[in-house]
């Protein structure tokens, strides 16, 4: 194992700095970029992100540039020891340009045009936008190519929504012959003879619209699929001057964690570090444990987009945000241990939204690192310096990995078609929960964990959990199948396998491809009332399971529990199914933490994977160079823990047994790997 280099060349450190808008000021630059040049300093900052919604400012009227303000502002960052990660600025645009150009403005899924205003709304097949933006690409990379402050490229901001305009359409069509080249294969992947929905012409076909198509599941799927390359072609339009002119600048986009509407992991393989928005809502209650366990997985989801390479944490808040129903403070301590949490799972930054307020507009109550009374003489910024020296001693952990022998499954694809789905529950599927379920049981147990979609490869992993995975398409299910006959554990759960990758169902009987890796068919599925439970017995302790019950029978399988209540008990809950070299197990029920807690110690046990007994509220993330490991021991809950782990404490290289952490606490520990 060895370790990645800095992301950024200039920044040998843990990254640390934020979104910094200096065109907002423009009018006072005088006094306040100097200022903030100081307070950056002060903070402990080394870059700062800028330029992200700077268009108008760049270019007031077309072909009318002005660069002398970045100019003066990359010079001053470069004096003053700070990198620029420089964003193109295609995120918001000129009033200018929507008003020249109004094909740039997006049509909405009820097909209404837009007017000019907000941000990150611009149409995607807009070959006018897309020239605007190279042009503008273009000059920034020749301005910029050989400026020492130079870092790295951040494409556009939260790239996100879709756009049903003519020409969107029209793209739409295209792709769909290119996918299918005649109509009758796509009738029949569509399945169209259904309600007489059959196209006998391209033109007929439309995009999903709530005053339109809304009950062809496929069709639905392909304009998400749709969506999601447009957004990897326009990623690659904006980085095509940027990849000619500054080829050993990185580029990315701030990604939204499990952000619905694109396809992150294939969006991710064209980024050069993938790099994530992270705004976890801290309540000062038990339920920050669950907050917690989410954002775990969102930061290893990002690490895992780009094979477990560190990530960016592009943007996170000091305090509070402006747009959560309640405008919460971060309780002292609180933005420490979420940067902790960040690092400890693999980000090598942490970085704000934002560095100084804004003045007016919408995000003006938004936290930053300097607050509107314009010194640093505040509780938020005394944390953020304190952070900023803690960083700065941490460069040994820059470029180490957060290895996994674990993989669990996550697919955008599958979320979409399940969650699109009519039948099992309507009022809530539950995909993320039932992911949650299962990677919350290995948090609790401070297992390593790497995310995995339907296309990842399987090589490297002894465990593969796929919980609720509906839609087995391409050749997923046969690679299943082999990673198992090659040794390894799979855990499959209820919904498996109903649907092929055009939202077919599998015919021949559930878990359809994976019927023989499991060795059981699943009959039917009950969907349990809210406060209804089943239970189970398994290893001598009785569990309850909740909102779905599958109904199975098996095929070469053997029950480790069955139900005890309804008309279905006695039929197979819990299964199990050597093959090969590896085993099958099968949950057919969404079952409680308890079980799971008990049937993972099993699992890991077998496997070989080691556990670690953790109180309630504390996990351990472990990053390593392959010699030392890094263990960032985190307490979530609202009160004191004691931890039983031992290492050398990072900081002072006391030797320890154990952790005495506060509410809120964190340690980090040097261990031999
Ligand atoms: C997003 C955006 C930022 C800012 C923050 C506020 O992450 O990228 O520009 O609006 O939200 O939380
Ligand atoms: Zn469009």
């Amino acid at each position: 194992m060895k370790k990645y280099p800095p992301i950024i060349r200039q920044i040998p450190h843990i990254a640390h700095g934020g979104d910094y808008n200096p065109d907002q000021w423009l009018r006072e630059k005088d006094v306040i970029w100097k200022e903030d040049m100081r307070l950056a300093k002060l903070a402990g900052l080394n870059t700062l992100s800028v330029g992200i919604f700077s268009w108008a400012a760049l270019e007031p009227e077309e072909g009318v540039y002005n660069f002398a303000w970045l100019d003066e502002i990359m010079d001053l960052m470069a004096d003053n020891g700070l990198t620029a990660v420089l964003a193109t600025p295609s995120g918001a645009r000129p009033a200018w340009l929507s008003q020249k150009y109004p094909e740039v403005l997006r049509v909405n899924e009820r097909r209404e045009k837009q007017l000019h205003g907000g941000r990150h709304n611009h149409c995607l097949s807009s070959v006018v936008y897309r020239t605007k933006v190279q042009e503008i690409n273009t000059l920034l990379a020749e301005r910029y190519k050989n400026h020492p402050a130079l870092g790295a490229w951040h494409i556009s901001n939260e790239f996100g929504g879709e756009c049903h305009c003519p020409a969107c359409q029209e793209n739409f069509r295209l792709w769909l012959r290119e996918k299918y080249d005649t109509l009758d294969a796509l009738n029949h992947a569509w399945w169209t003879a259904f309600w007489s929905h059959t196209y006998t012409d391209w033109s007929q076909v439309e995009s999903p619209s709530p005053i339109g198509e809304t009950s062809v599941h496929a069709q639905k799927l392909d304009w998400k699929r749709f969506t999601t390359d447009q957004f990897i072609q326009w990623y690659r339009a904006e980085v095509e001057p940027l990849k000619r002119i500054t080829p050993g600048v990185p580029c990315t986009t701030n990604l939204m964690g499990i952000y619905p509407g694109i396809n992150y992991f294939a969006l991710a393989r064209e980024l050069d570090f993938a790099s994530w928005d992270s705004y976890p809502q801290w309540e000062n209650t038990e339920k920050d444990v669950e907050t917690a366990q989410f954002f775990s997985f969102e930061h290893d989801l990002t690490r895992s987009l780009k094979d477990g390479r560190p990530f960016f944490l592009m943007e996170s808040c000091p305090s509070a945000t402006n747009w959560r129903p309640y405008a919460r403070l971060h309780r002292p301590g609180v933005h420490k241990l979420q940067s902790m949490q960040a690092v400890g799972h693999g980000a090598d930054s942490v970085q704000y939204f934002q560095f100084r307020k804004s003045r007016g507009s919408s995000e003006k109550f938004h936290g930053a690192v300097v607050d509107h009374c314009g010194h640093e003489h505040t509780r938020v910024f005394g944390e953020i310096a304190e952070l900023g020296k803690t960083l700065s001693q941490m460069d040994e952990i820059v470029g180490t990995t957060a290895p996994a022998r674990v993989a669990l499954l996550y697919d955008w694809e599958n979320r979409w078609a399940l969650e699109d789905a009519q039948g099992f529950c309507n009022v809530d599927k539950k995909y993320v929960e039932s992911v949650m379920d299962h990677y919350s049981a290995l948090w609790r147990k401070g297992v390593s964990v790497s995310i995995v979609d339907e296309e990842s490869a399987l090589a490297g992993y002894d465990l593969l959990i796929a919980p609720f995975a509906y839609m087995l398409r391409g050749d997923f299910a046969a690679r299943v199948d082999a990673f198992v006959q090659s040794g390894g554990t799979l855990v499959c759960t209820y919904g498996t396998g109903y649907v092929d990758g055009s939202d077919l169902c599998q015919l021949g009987g559930f878990p359809g491809p994976l019927k023989k890796t499991l060795g059981i068919w699943a009959e039917e599925i009950d969907v349990l009332m809210p406060g209804e439970a089943n239970h189970v017995t398994f290893d001598g302790a009785r569990y309850a399971c909740t909102d779905y019950a599958e109904l199975s029978h098996l095929e070469g399988a053997k029950a480790l529990a069955a139900y005890e209540d309804d008309f279905y008990a006695g039929y197979p809950a819990v299964t199990v199914q050597a093959r090969g070299k590896g085993r099958a197990y099968y949950l057919a029920a969404r079952f409680s933490p308890a079980f799971l807690d008990a049937f993972y110690a099993r699992v890991l046990d077998e496997t070989g994977i080691a556990a670690r007994a953790l109180p309630d509220g504390v996990t351990v993330a472990t990053r390593t160079d392959g010699e030392t490991n890094y263990a960032f021991v985190l307490n979530f809950a609202p009160e004191a823990r004691h931890v039983e782990i031992a290492g050398a404490d990072f900081f002072t290289g006391e030797e320890v047994t154990a952790c005495e952490l506060p509410a809120h606490g964190w340690r980090l520990l040097r261990q031999k790997a």
